[in-house]
């Protein structure tokens, strides 16, 4: 599986974190959610489309009472964030005086997350926490604190594990990354 190559439209990946890596990184830091949030009955907000995967095997392995609803928002084209991010649809849950842990896929220049944090921090919640599968801490470019990170990737394009290359490789188990020639 080293060399494992694989096409998405025009480019080419090669295989980068085998899903039993990326099992056990989540493992890890639900151990720390769930002593963490004991009692709190947290609401996980699942970033879509690309947490999808990490909220499901997440959730999985949270033993506390929680909850858990999803929320829209794209900023991304082809290969590079495009730094504007587009309307956030309105949440359907009342997030008043709750403990709220935003579930994402990848921190990259972190406006996403700062987007969605100063939106959720107007509907007066009582604490807004931030999960994100992968994080990329040579790119972040703004003033964010991340709770939870599973893992920390390099700063290049990613694949795999609901993360997407124009909506393409969203379904591969493993995560996969740019092989440049
Ligand atoms: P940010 O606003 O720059 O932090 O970008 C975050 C969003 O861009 C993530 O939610 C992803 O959807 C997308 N993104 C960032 N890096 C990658 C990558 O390497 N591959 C695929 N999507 C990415
Ligand atoms: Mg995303």
């Amino acid at each position: 599986m080293a060399n494992h190559l694989i096409k998405l439209n025009d480019k080419q990946f090669r295989l980068y974190i085998p899903h039993s890596e990326l099992q056990q990184a989540i493992e890890k830091i639900a151990r720390k959610i769930n002593a963490d949030m004991e009692g709190k009955n947290p609401l996980f907000i699942c970033v879509l489309n690309g947490a999808f995967i990490f909220a499901a095997d997440l959730l999985k392995e949270i033993s506390v009472d929680c909850e858990i609803t999803f929320m829209r928002m794209k900023t991304y084209e082809g290969l590079h964030s495009s730094g504007r991010i587009k309307e956030i649809q309105p949440l359907e849950v009342d997030i008043k005086n709750r403990t709220v842990i935003i579930v994402e896929d990848i921190v990259d220049t972190g406006f996403t997350i700062c987007r969605i944090k100063e939106y959720l921090s107007d509907l007066s919640p009582k604490e807004v926490k931030v999960a994100t599968m992968f994080f990329k801490p040579d790119v972040l470019k703004c003033d964010l604190t991340l709770d939870y990170v599973a893992r920390e990737v390099d700063n290049k394009f990613i694949v795999g594990y609901g993360l997407d290359y124009d909506e393409k490789g969203r379904n591969l188990k493993d995560l996969y990354i740019l092989n440049e020639q």
